[in-house]
């Protein structure tokens, strides 16, 4: 499956709204972990990497920031600003996370648990290993 925007149930309420995401359910994966990122200076970038095989679903819990995804071809900005939104990224995406308003949180779960070995930190080589998956 190719990155995408999943739209979560939002069950509205007089006492303030509730969304949720479950296993398989409405992400396409089984969660292994789960970490978020917070007080970002502004103007400060995350990520600049890609996973060989972390899969992860980011949502904008609150605030708003940028993904930014690159497929060794192009790249593609996605704005995430509601709680009820979530940006579905496979593995092997080159991706960082910038654009970050005061007071954003970024929650992002992954179908494996956390492995060093897991990124690719170099862009040429993440380029590389993509021109070799298309061939
Ligand atoms: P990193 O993934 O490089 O951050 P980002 O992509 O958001 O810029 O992680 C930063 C540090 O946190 C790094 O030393 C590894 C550690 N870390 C964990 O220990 N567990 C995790 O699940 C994650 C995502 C990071």
């Amino acid at each position: 499956m190719d990155a995408k925007i999943i739209q979560l149930p939002k069950i509205q309420d007089s006492r303030g709204n509730l969304s949720f995401f479950e296993n398989l359910n409405q992400i396409p994966f089984i969660i292994k972990r789960t970490y978020w990122i917070y007080d970002v200076p502004g103007g400060d970038i995350r990520g600049s990497h890609a996973f060989k095989e972390s899969n992860e679903f980011i949502i904008g819990i609150s605030g708003s920031f940028d993904v930014v995804l690159h497929d060794g071809v192009k790249e593609t900005k996605y704005n995430l600003n509601r709680s009820y939104f979530g940006l579905y990224v496979p593995n092997m995406l080159w991706r960082r996370l910038e654009n970050f308003s005061t007071n954003s949180l970024a929650l992002i779960v992954s179908n494996i648990g956390y492995d060093k070995k897991d990124y690719i930190r170099d862009f040429d080589e993440f380029k590389k290993l993509k021109y070799e998956i298309r061939k």
